[in-house]
């Protein structure tokens, strides 16, 4: 299912650890874009039929023995084509222009002068000197036939440079960083007045072509989707749901490890919105089940398991179910040279993978051509509050993963009530939305206080508060003093069983945000 306008931008990904920053910056301007990798085949080109492509950078040289190569047919001028640093590069030696390999990368700030106001520099005026981010090793220094120099820098007489069409062009830099001033305004001239695009990627024209996508395709059939109260769970089954009404059956599972007040929050707020939702309360399978456990990936296969045959059992109650929703996001599924998503091998994420192989059902993914910030304003357009829309991230394994050692009633107690705590101060004093996640993680140590007059010897708990971009590296959050000390009192006066609070200073690398 593809929701892909006429008008949109290709990007050919060879490799930059910026590509993604492309895609972003062309949706910010409300266009559509896909990112393929280098060798995306040009008849497959020809069929998706992009408005304008894009070539990111990468680390490799045009000279290396396998640097990544594309059809040089898509530069025959049909389409305007933008190249970016490695992308500049290999433009310039398919057309027959001198590269020059260089084992001296220019990596950092440098300023170039713009020569002429034309092509990606149309708003600029000649002469104008702009900062721009540099990372390349190679550089050109004879321009292939017909093209001329747009721009220059000291250490290149092409920093930038068009054909005499001006539809085929390349820059040296990165202008889609945000240390590239003026970068944005140089991708708006290069899709609106090179490439004569129109923003048309709004959230009402995604909302309305996947209502009426997701409509035709299930037909009469009916639909099942499992909600964990996430966001991405919770868009994909509202815009589902906008779709087909009642024919989407939406099934919340108790897994026994959900945070205080989390199942009726859940169905309450769903029952609100008048969607059929199934509750199954499986918490007492899963904590048997989680008996006597301590190893972290073992407790995780053990949900991940246990998650799939309650969500079975229950989709099998539900005649005539032909559909799975799933809230895929587009950075899941960007079959990329530059993304491979390590944290995955790191811990086994356990959610609602493998469920359709076993249940026999064809999957919806409505947001699978969505980054996260675009899926947030979707929720919005569908009219969802901003506490589900910018709710921290919440494992699928739950609570069991912050419990260090067996996940047993009691320790469950402790954790829930404390984690509760810390999102109540955190939301109170405005810091919830300023970091990624904060919560608790209960140890399996013991250690001696002192109360009134008596000796204590009680359990410590560790409060996890970090700050990221995307979860992948992290910083641990500075709170004010004083807001750390709230917690800490509050925790150790009204839950019973704790009586040392510490606050983890790690970053990700080397440790990671959950503890297990
Ligand atoms: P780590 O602990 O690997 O976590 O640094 C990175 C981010 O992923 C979340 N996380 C999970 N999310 N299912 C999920 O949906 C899981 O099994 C899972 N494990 C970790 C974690 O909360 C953090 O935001």
């Amino acid at each position: 299912m593809h929701v892909r306008p006429k008008n949109w931008v290709l990007i050919l990904d060879f490799g930059s650890q910026y590509t993604q920053l492309i895609a972003r910056r062309v949706r910010e301007m409300q266009v559509y874009c896909e990112m393929h990798p280098f060798n995306f085949p040009y008849d497959e080109i020809e069929r998706a039929n992009p408005s304008a492509i894009m070539l990111s950078g990468g680390p490799a040289s045009v000279w290396a023995k396998d640097a990544p190569i594309c059809d040089s047919r898509i530069f025959s001028g049909k389409r305007p084509v933008l190249g970016i640093c490695y992308g500049m590069q290999l433009m310039g030696k398919l057309l027959g222009g001198k590269v020059f390999a260089s084992n001296k990368r220019e990596y950092g700030p440098a300023v170039i002068e713009i020569l002429k106001n034309r092509g990606i520099f149309k708003s600029f005026r000649a002469g104008d000197r702009v900062k721009v981010w540099m990372s390349h090793g190679d550089r050109i220094d004879e321009l292939p036939k017909g093209f001329r120099a747009l721009a220059k820098s000291d250490n290149s007489p092409f920093a930038a440079m068009a054909n005499s069409a001006g539809v085929i062009s390349g820059v040296q830099f990165h202008p889609e960083v945000i240390h590239t001033d003026r970068g944005k305004e140089m991708l708006s001239n290069f899709l609106f007045e090179v490439a004569r695009l129109e923003p048309n990627w709004t959230m009402s024209s995604f909302i309305e072509q996947s209502v009426k996508q997701i409509k035709n395709r299930v037909g009469s059939h009916r639909v099942v989707c499992a909600l964990s109260g996430g966001v991405d769970s919770t868009v994909a089954a509202v815009l589902v749901h906008k779709a087909i009404g009642n024919k989407l059956h939406s099934i919340f599972v108790n897994n026994g490890v959900l945070r205080k007040n989390e199942q009726e929050e859940v169905i309450e707020r769903f029952k609100a919105l008048r969607m059929k939702t199934h509750y199954v309360d499986a918490s007492k399978r899963f904590l048997d089940r989680l008996k006597g456990v301590d190893d972290p990936e073992r407790k995780r296969k053990i949900i991940g398991e246990e998650f799939i045959r309650v969500f079975e059992d229950e989709a099998r109650k539900i005649k005539g179910v032909k559909f799975l929703v799933q809230g895929t996001l587009y950075p899941d599924v960007i079959e990329s040279v530059s993304f491979k998503g390590p944290s995955a091998t790191i811990k086994s994420h356990h959610n609602v993978g493998g469920l359709p192989e076993r249940i026999d059902l064809e999957l919806i993914e409505p947001l699978r051509e969505l980054f996260k910030d675009e899926v947030r304003r979707l929720g919005a357009e569908l009219g969802l509050p901003k506490d589900i829309l910018w709710r921290q991230p919440f494992p699928g394994p739950g609570l069991a993963v912050r419990i260090i050692g067996e996940t047993t009633e009691e320790r469950l107690g402790i954790v829930r009530e404390a984690d509760a705590i810390v999102q109540d101060e955190m939301l109170k004093s405005g810091w919830y939305y300023q970091v990624w996640q904060s919560f608790v993680v209960l140890l399996p140590v013991k250690t001696v206080g002192v109360m009134g007059d008596e000796r204590t010897y009680e359990q410590v708990v560790v409060v996890r508060c970090v700050q990221s971009e995307d979860g992948m590296t992290a910083d641990w959050a500075k709170l004010p003093y004083d807001l750390l000390s709230r917690i800490s009192n509050r925790i150790i006066n009204e839950v019973r069983g704790v009586n040392r609070v510490c606050y983890d200073v790690s970053t990700k690398p080397p440790s990671t945000i959950e503890w297990e």
